[in-house]
């Protein structure tokens, strides 16, 4: 699909309606906790704002499940963007009605304007044609800015590009949809994939997809307690996904028949007790876990193998941190292989929010070569599957 971008098409003076995804972290008190997701589609907006068009950004936030709901307002996310734009911008009560289309008409061109959640009404989610009209209704110019909403079905990414005339994509959509490809289309070899993070059944499709691409898929964090279990291992206390027990069973075959090495930790770093009040933290083999202590990190060993295969790669895919990051100093090898993708030079691309804040948290993400903003989005996308709204721009780009 080639996709049209918004430099491409003409939005001077045009109602410009541009779906973002702005589902970030707010607190009770209105403190936006990550904006990554929002500075990420800033060039679009300042494109569209020099470019004189009457810009009308959407989003949701949440699942406030078609009603209207203040704690999934996007109001503080209004005030964040007004802050990282420098300029005032509108923002009515709701993101449908009257008093919202004369708004729309009414902007000045240059100016913008912040809807409230989409998916304060049923319609959104259910991707009803009525609500999609109604949101095409105050748009002359359509732009998907919104990869990581591509496998949902809703009426702003899919049933609204029906009825606006012109239809495009987003600066970071098109980066999105480039760099996802380029690990799928002949990707420069070795290619190296790394997973960790907590959930092994989601993680396990995206590995055998990734079968015929990679030439090592090296495994940390819970993940890689899932993979010792079902070799018949054991890891004491640690959390591992119990459903994924058979799948990695299975993808530690087919890694074998298609000749992908498939590299487990050798040592982790390990604790007694739990995570808040353990008092000493320890190093051991994954054949000798203890089975009354808990991974927390790869170990250092572990570190140095997944390092050295990282630094000779020339692709590198990594979903989900290889320690509980978040805690103490288990962070360690995460930040450790992190440093080896930078020094590798490799083309790597990084997806899932608990790896990316990971990787912010050590000063690490100007090393890769690309932060994937779409999560779930992302694994499916690369994973072959349809994504509705892919769908949706690939019927009107034709
Ligand atoms: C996300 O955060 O992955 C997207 O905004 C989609 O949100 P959802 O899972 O609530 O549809």
């Amino acid at each position: 699909m080639r996709l049209v971008s918004i430099d491409e098409v003409d939005i001077r003076e045009k109602r410009v309606f541009i779906r973002v995804d702005f589902n970030v972290p707010v607190t009770k008190g209105g403190d936006i906790l990550d904006d990554t997701r929002i500075r990420a589609v800033i060039p679009t907006i300042e494109y569209a704002i020099k470019e004189r068009a009457k810009v009308i950004v959407a989003s949701h936030l949440g699942r406030p499940m078609g009603k209207v709901n203040p704690r999934f307002s996007l109001e503080p996310v209004g005030r964040k963007l007004s802050e990282i734009l420098d300029r005032e911008i509108f923002f009515p009560e709701d993101c449908v009605g009257d008093a919202v289309k004369k708004l729309a008409s009414d902007l000045l061109p240059g100016s913008v304007m912040l809807l409230e959640n989409l998916r304060f009404h049923r319609g959104e989610e259910e991707n009803d044609p009525r609500f999609a009209k109604r949101l095409a209704s105050i748009a002359d110019v359509y732009v998907n800015e919104a990869f990581s909403v591509s496998h949902r079905a809703h009426s702003s990414v899919v049933g609204i590009l029906e009825f606006v005339q012109t239809v495009c994509v987003g600066f970071n959509f098109k980066k999105e949809i480039e760099n996802l490809s380029r690990l799928l289309k002949d990707p420069p070899r070795p290619f190296v994939a790394i997973f960790g993070g907590r959930n092994a059944s989601e993680k396990i499709p995206v590995m055998e997809s990734l079968l015929d691409r990679v030439d090592t898929i090296v495994v940390g964090g819970a993940v890689a307690n899932a993979f010792i279990k079902a070799l018949g291992g054991e890891v004491g206390r640690s959390f591992f996904d119990p459903i994924a027990l058979y799948s990695a069973m299975k993808l530690v075959s087919s890694a074998d028949v298609r000749k992908v090495r498939l590299v487990l930790p050798e040592d982790v770093v390990l604790i007694k007790g739990d995570l808040n009040t353990y008092a000493y933290s320890f190093t051991g083999s994954v054949k000798t876990i203890p089975g009354d202590a808990m991974v927390v990190d790869i170990g250092p060993k572990t570190i140095e193998d997944f390092s050295s295969r990282v630094l000779k790669a020339k692709t590198v895919f990594w979903n989900g941190p290889l320690g509980i990051y978040e805690k103490g100093d288990f962070g360690r090898g995460t930040v450790r292989v992190a440093e080896a993708v930078a020094a590798s030079g490799a083309f790597s691309v990084v997806t899932g929010w608990d790896t990316i804040s990971a990787l912010k948290r050590g000063g690490l993400s100007s090393g890769i070569t690309h932060i994937s903003m779409g999560g779930q989005a992302s694994l499916e996308f690369l994973q072959g599957k349809k994504l509705p709204a892919i769908e949706a721009l690939e019927k009107r780009f034709k």
